[in-house]
């Protein structure tokens, strides 16, 4: 549990050109349906809040300042450390949410930069555009509108006869006249704080929806005669937001589309982008292909010259370069260089593939080590298991390193050749360039250059057929 504290500005500390990066993330998101906060639900597998995280961070060392309330708790957990929190107890509108947060900034003189959390798009590049034009212009506050085709739901930018912006007016409260503003407003602005606190209580909730806007701030400044500036984004898909599953739906072909692009453009083939699903935080080299039905989870890294899929699920895993994996399930394991998976393979946590070594068609492997060169060819099970380098298994090999109480290790040294449908009772050693015979349940140590055989002989009786002849 992360605490709510937030570090302490004292007057003097700081250089005016100071930037605090808040982010407003309270939200319950109630047209999502869901238990979830709405900054919590994913996309491309990663909350949408960190991909606000991820470009606050390229801007601000300072660690960002994230307001919470619906399931604050929830927040904290998802985030962690990287960002230091306020609680908003009650959501009683963006007004007091920065209401709230004033308090904890008491003392702070620099720039203050207002995000929300289920942007996703927003861009780094924008925000310092903003901040920029805000400290060029000297002004009070600097707000970041956008051009959009249909400004239903967003506030309007309300301009003056000299085209100066006089004040934001949301969508229940906009006259028919005003309704027509296509200049939206992203709710992206950045402050020179010591101004902003200084109307911070005159911000009421006098409004139809009996809610604090923070949008009052423009035109209570304005009326101070401070200066208030605009910037206009040329990129109206940066603030796209979702409220609704369908939005999520949408967002998150979006956000696939720009990861996928990136790897386009890195070497990388996609032999269909619209059926490849890759996480942000995944690394690829460049002339791997992906075939469709590839999804790419986590911290997952895949050298040059791999073709993953089709139809494969890489999570939180390590694959060299040169590897072909398809039809197959990877999952917080490591695969060296030039490894053949599947089709048809599940690979589970803790499992190391050594170089040049192939895991066949329904092999699952978990918490084993497979040495260089060895083969796992067909229909295994092995599980803690340490496999030395050119070792065979044969086909239907199974670990038995279950005993229903504790696991146990099998150990299979260099050059061994394990038979056919040998059972590995564990714990079991097979020694080094040793055999199997095919059909063993092997209980007991072999050791290196031996044979274990350990099945019941065969008897042929003569002259025996399932219906006895009358003749
Ligand atoms: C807001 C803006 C609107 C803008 C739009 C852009 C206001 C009044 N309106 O409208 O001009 O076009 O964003 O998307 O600001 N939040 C809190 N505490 C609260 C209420 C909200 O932290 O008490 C957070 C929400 O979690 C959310 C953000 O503030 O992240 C925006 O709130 P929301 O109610 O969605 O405002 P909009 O109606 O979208
Ligand atoms: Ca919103």
């Amino acid at each position: 549990m992360v605490d709510f504290v937030v570090q302490n500005w004292h007057e003097g500390d700081l250089f005016m050109s100071a930037l605090k990066i808040l982010i407003l993330a309270t939200g319950k998101g109630k047209r999502m349906k869901s238990k979830l906060p709405k900054v919590l639900h994913h996309v491309c597998g990663v909350p949408m809040v960190q991909y606000v995280l991820w470009e606050a961070e390229k801007l601000c060392a300072q660690k960002p300042l994230v307001v919470v309330g619906y399931k604050g708790e929830e927040v904290t957990a998802a985030l962690g450390e990287q960002v230091e929190y306020v609680r908003q107890e009650e959501q009683l509108g963006t007004g007091h949410a920065v209401k709230v947060v004033s308090h904890s900034l008491q003392g702070f003189n620099g720039d203050l930069l207002v995000l929300y959390g289920d942007t996703p798009f927003i861009s780094a590049a924008t925000l310092d555009k903003l901040a920029a034009a805000h400290r060029e212009k000297k002004a009070a506050a600097t707000l970041l509108s956008v051009e959009v085709a249909d400004p239903a739901g967003y506030g309007r930018i309300v301009r003056d006869g000299d085209n100066r912006v006089a004040g934001i007016v949301e969508e229940s409260e906009a006259s028919a006249a005003e309704k027509l503003i296509t200049e939206v407003n992203t709710g992206i602005y950045c402050f020179r704080f010591s101004d902003l606190t200084e109307i911070i209580p005159d911000i009421q909730a006098n409004n139809a929806q009996g809610e604090y806007y923070f949008i009052d701030v423009v035109s209570l400044l304005r009326r101070k005669g401070r200066v208030v500036e605009v910037v206009k984004s040329d990129d109206p898909s940066e603030i796209l937001g979702p409220n609704d599953r369908k939005a999520l739906a949408e967002t998150e072909r979006v956000m696939r589309g720009k990861i996928i692009n990136r790897w386009l453009e890195e070497g990388v083939t996609f032999i269909d982008p619209a059926a490849a699903y890759v996480d942000p935080r995944v690394k690829l080299s460049a002339d791997t292909t992906v075939f469709p039905g590839t999804v790419l989870y986590g911290k997952t890294s895949v050298g040059g010259n791999c073709r993953l899929g089709p139809y494969t699920q890489i999570t939180e895993s390590e694959i060299g370069s040169g590897c072909r994996i398809l039809f197959s399930v990877v999952n917080q394991a490591r695969i060296s260089d030039n490894v053949e998976v599947g089709p048809y393979a599940n690979i589970r946590p803790g499992t190391v593939v050594e170089s040049r070594a192939r895991v066949g068609d329904f092999v699952e492997l978990k918490n084993s080590r497979i040495g260089l060169g060895s083969k796992v060819p067909h229909l295994s099970y092995i599980g803690d298991c340490r496999i030395g380098t050119g070792v065979n298994i044969g086909a239907g090999t199974i670990t038995c390193n279950y005993d229903g109480g504790a696991k146990h290790q099998t150990v299979i040294k260099d050059g061994a050749f394990i038979g056919s449908n040998t059972s590995l009772v564990a714990p079991v050693t097979v020694g080094e360039n040793s055999l199997t015979g095919a059909g063993s349940t092997i209980t007991k140590d072999v050791p290196d250059r031996a044979l274990g055989i350990a099945r019941a002989r065969q008897v042929t009786k003569d002259n025996w057929t399932r219906h006895k002849r009358k003749d």
